[in-house]
């Protein structure tokens, strides 16, 4: 279903309840109704009915395509990119509409980055993230208030992974510290360290250690806190001397990569390379070659000399379409079973057509809307990330 649901605590859905709008009886499957009509559409017309709803948009609508989409709606995206690279083209997008295909704190970004005169779209609002609802905004402000309670907060500089919903992006904006993606981490956590004492890292436990420890901080000097517990389960002390506090959060499709699976495809294909998202656990990111976003990946494998066999620690749909696309290397996924994100999956050709056709009739489905003061907040976090590339 592509209509009724709001994620984040933080943006609402405009014109997405719209009454289904029955027009004449000769109308397509599909044409300006409902998004359930949508899903009788022949699977050979989705192609051409959104190539013509697109083109009839022209300029006003941009497609934004994040890479672990399906081929059947990528392959529509104006734009390809990691979360970097897809919230510059966001700030920067001449199109009245946006059409973001990937998941909800990546839409709830281009709308805080957005123009005054441009509207977000995510063509299902049930994409959402399951690592981004691991921090939510009153568990962060109740682990600020007990960390203020002994520490000097002006010293804690909070920094969340673009992985966040838009409140908790407005925390860290509020309280002088930034945003950061899987690309530059460790700029962001360099400017956090030069402005402070200590991060706070959200919510990805595993990529604010990858992070930290190769910038030379030692395992010891980074903790995890645990919202469910006094504390996050330490104790002042281990607080006090510690350099990186983890947000204990984790991405379910990453923490499946293990070292095991990066000694098997070793011993099976001597001389392979191996590069992990730096969401994978500590553990596969040190057993890997390398480690990179999903634009550091698919950079690193074109980098590489022709022929370099590669085993990708990363999600389902962008490791195959580098199977398939690049001839000149051989990509195969780290885990042979198959690791998918179920919510970057649930983006179908039928959401697309459904948002396209909408809007060329005038209907606006499924807006990403954050509310200003949420906003106001969160674009000063996501500008200082913005400014430190
Ligand atoms: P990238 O910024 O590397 O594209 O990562 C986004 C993401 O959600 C990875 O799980
Ligand atoms: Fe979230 Fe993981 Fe999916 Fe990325 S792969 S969008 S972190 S659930």
């Amino acid at each position: 279903m592509g209509n009724v649901v709001s994620i984040s605590d933080s943006s609402t859905l405009i014109g997405a309840d719209q009454p289904a709008t029955i027009r004449a009886p000769e109308i397509e499957a599909g044409v300006g109704c409902d998004f359930d009509s949508y899903l009788l559409v022949p699977d050979n017309a989705l192609d051409d009915r959104i190539a013509a709803a697109k083109a009839r948009l022209g300029r006003d609508v941009v497609i934004l395509g994040h890479h672990y989409q399906r081929d059947e709606v990528v392959k529509f995206a104006d734009f390809r990119g990691d979360s970097l690279k897809l919230s510059f083209q966001a700030a920067q997008a001449e199109g009245r509409y946006i059409i973001f295909c990937g998941v909800h704190f990546m839409a709830e970004s281009a709308d805080i980055l957005r123009r005054e005169h441009q509207i977000v779209v995510l063509p299902d609002l049930n994409a959402g993230c399951s690592m981004a609802d691991m921090a939510d905004i009153g568990q962060v402000e109740a682990c600020w208030s007990e960390l203020s309670s002994f520490l000097d907060s002006a010293k804690i500089i909070p920094v969340t992974y673009m992985n966040s919903t838009a409140a908790i992006k407005a925390f860290t904006g509020e309280h002088g510290g930034s945003v950061c993606t899987s690309s530059n981490a460790a700029a962001v956590m360099k400017w956090a360290f030069e402005s402070g004492g200590k991060v706070l890292f959200l919510p990805d436990e595993h990529l604010g250690r990858n992070t930290g420890y190769r910038m030379g901080i030692p395992l010891e000097q980074m903790i995890v806190w645990d919202p469910d517990q006094e504390f996050g389960g330490n104790t002042p002390e281990t607080i006090r001397s510690a350099r990186i506090i983890l947000w204990k959060g984790y991405c379910s499709v990453h923490q499946r990569f293990t070292p095991q699976q990066v000694e098997r495809v070793r011993r099976e294909h001597p001389g392979i390379r191996v590069i992990a998202h730096p969401e994978c656990r500590f553990e596969v990111a040190q057993a890997a070659d390398q480690i990179g976003s999903t634009e550091g990946i698919i950079e690193a494998i074109l980098a590489s000399p022709v022929g370099t066999e590669w085993a990708v620690g990363t999600e389902i749909h962008l490791v195959n379409r580098l199977g398939k696309e690049l001839k000149d290397h051989k990509v195969i996924s780290l885990d042979p079973s198959v690791c998918v994100c179920t919510t970057m999956f649930r983006i179908t050709p039928q959401h697309l057509l459904w948002a396209l056709e909408n809007l060329g009739e005038g209907n606006v489905v499924n807006r990403i809307s954050v509310d200003e003061h949420t906003r106001r907040h969160a674009r000063v976090a996501l500008d200082r990330m913005l400014s430190l590339r």
